[in-house]
């Protein structure tokens, strides 16, 4: 796999997010209470919301445009609505963060 570097996990705030362009998609890394790290596209399977900008609780994250409830874990739109965004593989090494740029490329196609 070809890992890609996107930074710092001390540039996250926690239960906070930051937003990564790439030529696919943007993707949005959250870092969670418990300063876990994920990285799911930052688009909400509702209509398109900017997920980066919602509210982190657990391991998940809320829309801030309709409020549907996003597992960080699964991208999937968790209680009674339905939809997912996709997950992007993240690797965190001893504070650098790497994203997987092959299954952005697939995940285009
Ligand atoms: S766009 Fe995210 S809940 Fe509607």
């Amino acid at each position: 796999m070809n890992w890609h570097p996107i930074g710092d996990i001390s540039d996250i705030p926690l239960r906070g997010s930051r937003c990564v362009k790439t030529p696919h998609m943007n993707i949005a890394v959250f870092r969670t209470g418990e300063d876990e790290v994920y990285a799911i596209e930052n688009r909400c399977p509702h209509k398109g919301g900017p997920l980066s900008e919602g509210i982190v609780h657990g391991n998940a994250v809320t829309c801030p445009l309709h409020n549907w409830v996003i597992s960080l874990e699964t991208g999937k739109a968790l209680g009674a609505d339905e939809g997912a965004v996709r997950t992007i593989p993240l690797r965190n090494e001893g504070g650098t963060l790497y994203i997987a740029l092959e299954s952005l490329v697939m995940a285009a196609e």
